[in-house]
């Protein structure tokens, strides 16, 4: 008990020492889809800051999600439809990757990838930026010296993320939402931005990122992942297990040989879906689905999409610093504002789009204070 009221006394004082929003305020027009959004969604289920996420149960079992999750999409497609706009078909290559995120959960987004020269710049441009220990703002501490020293992990926080011009060109490309927003049919919100680097092996397990896990913050993601050093398979890549997305998908393409070692030992195909703790230390079953995990690696420009419910960990640098920049769309909103640093200013972006700019303005609302 003692311990416990000292651990919390301590990561108050070593609370992240920015500023954050009591509540965020939206332009008008965002405002308006929200108003209306709240209000179908709260039929289905009570949102609290916008966050759904808030009222699901973790255990909850998979078909009551698949359940919720078909609920809320219908809402979204509905109330967003206007949003979307149809500018863009979709070409042979962005085809491709949406079938292969369908199918196999992930895909490489070579159409998407970041040019050296571009690299170079978001590096220079972040050398003298604010360094925070640890993976994602949210779960940062106040930077020292001591600690980001010992931390493996360093971040940058969003105000920063934002303020680089080629990060903005890249998220405001027309194109690339285009692309986004057919993967979900419909206008989706980004939610969580980041550019994080880690610098040496772990050896402690702590539920960070190098072990297998599903990403449980909303029921439909993707992210945008780009490497922003040279990776190669058992240097810094990103693993994934192909199907682990879906159960459909995972049961109908599973071959016999995993299916009879997974039931002679017992298990059954959906508690794979069904994992406790965010599906973290279940490394050993996870183990009889090793002909399934694959790899995305290569140069630093190199980029690749996930469905990131989908079961994958980062594969620790042997060599360099592992630095990767990512951008993740979910349906509507999973934030805790409290624990992130205020939205930059709309007004100090250089890059921002001409067109459709409202839709724009929705779904950087978390990020971007228009
Ligand atoms: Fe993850």
């Amino acid at each position: 008990m003692l311990s416990k009221i000292i651990n919390r006394f301590n990561n108050y004082l070593n609370r992240p020492n920015f500023k954050s929003e009591k509540t965020y305020h939206f332009d008008q027009h965002t405002s308006l889809i929200l108003k209306d959004l709240r209000r179908d969604l709260a039929k289905i289920t009570k949102i609290n800051s916008d966050n759904y996420m808030d009222y699901l149960d973790k255990d909850i079992s998979y078909s009551k999600r698949e359940e919720i999750k078909n609920k809320i999409i219908f809402v979204l497609k509905s109330n967003l439809k206007n949003e979307q706009s149809k500018k863009f078909s979709i070409d042979e290559n962005e085809q491709n990757s949406l079938n292969d995120l369908k199918f196999n959960g992930f895909t490489k987004t070579s159409h998407f990838d970041f040019s050296e020269e571009e690299v170079r710049e978001i590096k220079d441009f972040f050398k003298d930026k604010k360094k925070f220990p640890g993976h994602i703002i949210s779960n940062t501490e106040k930077p020292s010296l001591n600690n980001l020293e010992k931390n493996p992990y360093y971040t940058f926080q969003s105000s920063d993320i934002l303020s680089s011009s080629v990060i903005q060109k890249k998220i405001f490309n027309e194109r690339f939402i285009n692309f986004v927003e057919n993967y979900f049919e419909f206008t989706p919100t980004c939610v969580t931005l980041n550019l994080y680097s880690q610098k040496n092996k772990i050896n402690q397990f702590d539920y960070l990122p190098q072990f297998f896990h599903r990403d449980y913050h909303d029921l439909k993601l993707l992210t945008f992942f780009v490497f922003l050093s040279d990776t190669d398979k058992e240097n810094g890549s990103h693993c994934y297990i192909k199907h682990s997305h879906d159960y459909e998908t995972f049961k109908q393409n599973l071959n016999k040989d995993i299916y009879d070692k997974i039931h002679s030992e017992d298990h059954n195909l959906l508690s794979f879906f069904e994992l406790n703790k965010n599906s973290y230390g279940h490394e050993k079953k996870l183990d009889l689905l090793n002909p399934y995990y694959k790899y995305m690696y290569g140069k630093k420009g190199t980029s690749f999409m996930t469905n990131n419910y989908g079961i994958h960990r980062a594969i620790e640098p042997t060599n360099n610093e592992r630095i990767i920049f990512w951008l993740s769309f979910g349906m509507f909103n999973n934030q805790n504002i409290k624990r992130l640093p205020v939205r930059i200013q709309g007004s100090k972006l250089n890059n921002l789009p001409t067109e459709n700019y409202n839709k724009f303005k929705y779904i950087y609302r978390n990020y971007i204070k228009f």
